[in-house]
């Protein structure tokens, strides 16, 4: 193995989120709410070649798990290519994809098959009616059904994604525990992140995890210990319960203390940060296996300028316009 990814404050990289595109087809009210509008011609993402050479470098400085992200990565008629791709290079252990489930019914097998072995869906609401106002799509049935299949295809766990949005989801917990009490499901509570392209939405609908969080403990869920590539979720479980509870809460302090991951969006750039101010050009050394080790050295010193923090609290978005865009 090449050195291992680190940064200037010993924080070690072992999560790859690779974005394949910024195309979607959902209207998710906190990130595309007009709908996607292209900002670069769909031939100008990553091919396939070039994206094996992305995960190879990665693989070869540590990282273990590869998160295939978009936009909605399964708008790629290539995607179960690119899942095959990635499960088959050595040392790669998770390969994880974050969809909007409105092809998982018809596919969970097939991305099984081809070695995909983590799934995160969003599902915003349990409530059909709000399920479509959030994210502009009357698809609830579907994704559910989605969900299912990919028990019925192996999956032993899914995560479930849910954005907290103060008066429109917010009284749903009690609905939410009651779904995945006999459910192998990971349901996490995402706070509302302020994106660039973001304007009242965050006044009138953030909401902290806190009092979730503080609800759980009341109740007897304990928390659970962080493993090496996991995300930033604190997870929570309970003896009763055979789902998980998770809290994803971005404004907390600390937050990024124990940040494990880079990004590398749809056409190459790497990204240090969600939040970052600009993106690394990488697609350059991406067009021959020789390049690998140029490659490398310009991950390393990029690293050296990764910032201690995202400082979101301070009303910093960075260059993201929204989450679509680098893949969240
Ligand atoms: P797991 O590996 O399954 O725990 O995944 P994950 O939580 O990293 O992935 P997912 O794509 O489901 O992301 C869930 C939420 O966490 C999204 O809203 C992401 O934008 C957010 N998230 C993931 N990583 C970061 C991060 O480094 N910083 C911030 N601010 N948010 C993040
Ligand atoms: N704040 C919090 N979560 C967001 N997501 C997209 N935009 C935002 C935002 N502004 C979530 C989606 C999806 C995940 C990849 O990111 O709901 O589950
Ligand atoms: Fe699409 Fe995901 Fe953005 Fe919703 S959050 S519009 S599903 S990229």
């Amino acid at each position: 193995m090449a050195v291992q990814f680190e940064d200037s404050f010993n924080r070690k990289f072992y999560y790859l989120r690779l974005s394949i595109t910024d195309v979607c087809n959902f209207r998710c009210t906190y990130c595309l709410p007009d709908g996607y509008k292209p900002t670069q011609k769909n031939s100008s993402f990553l091919g396939l070649d070039e994206l094996h050479r992305v995960v190879a470098a990665f693989a070869d400085c540590g990282t273990s798990k590869v998160r295939i992200t978009g936009g909605e990565p399964t708008l790629r008629k290539d995607f179960t290519d690119i899942v095959s791709m990635t499960a088959a290079q050595k040392g790669i252990e998770k390969i994880a994809m974050t969809t909007n489930g409105y092809r998982l019914e018809k596919h969970a097998q097939h991305w099984r098959d081809a070695g995909l072995t983590n799934i995160n869906v969003s599902v915003d609401s349990l409530d059909p009616r709000m399920f479509h106002e959030i994210t502009g799509e009357n698809k609830f049935h579907q994704v559910m059904r989605g969900i299912d299949a990919a028990f019925d295809a192996g999956f032993e766990q899914v995560k479930v994604n849910a954005v907290l949005l103060k008066d429109l989801n917010s009284g749903e917990l009690p609905a939410f525990l009651n779904w995945i009490k006999d459910k192998p499901i990971q349901l996490r509570f995402i706070e509302l992140m302020q994106t660039g392209e973001m304007n009242s939405l965050f006044e009138n609908h953030h909401v902290s995890g806190v009092s979730i969080r503080n609800h759980l403990i009341a109740n007897g869920w304990i928390m659970k210990v962080r493993n090496q590539s996991d995300g930033p979720a604190e997870v929570f479980c309970h003896p009763d319960y055979t789902g998980e509870i998770g809290l994803i809460m971005p404004y907390k302090k600390d937050f990024c203390d124990s940040c494990n991951r880079l990004r590398v969006s749809a056409v190459g750039k790497l990204h240090m940060c969600l939040f970052g101010d600009y993106g690394v050009e990488l697609r350059d050394l991406l067009q021959n296996d020789a390049q690998e080790k140029a490659l490398i050295g310009r991950i390393q010193s990029a690293l050296a300028s990764k910032k201690q923090s995202h400082f979101l609290d301070q009303g910093h978005t960075g260059m993201t316009p929204h989450l679509a865009s680098i893949g969240g």
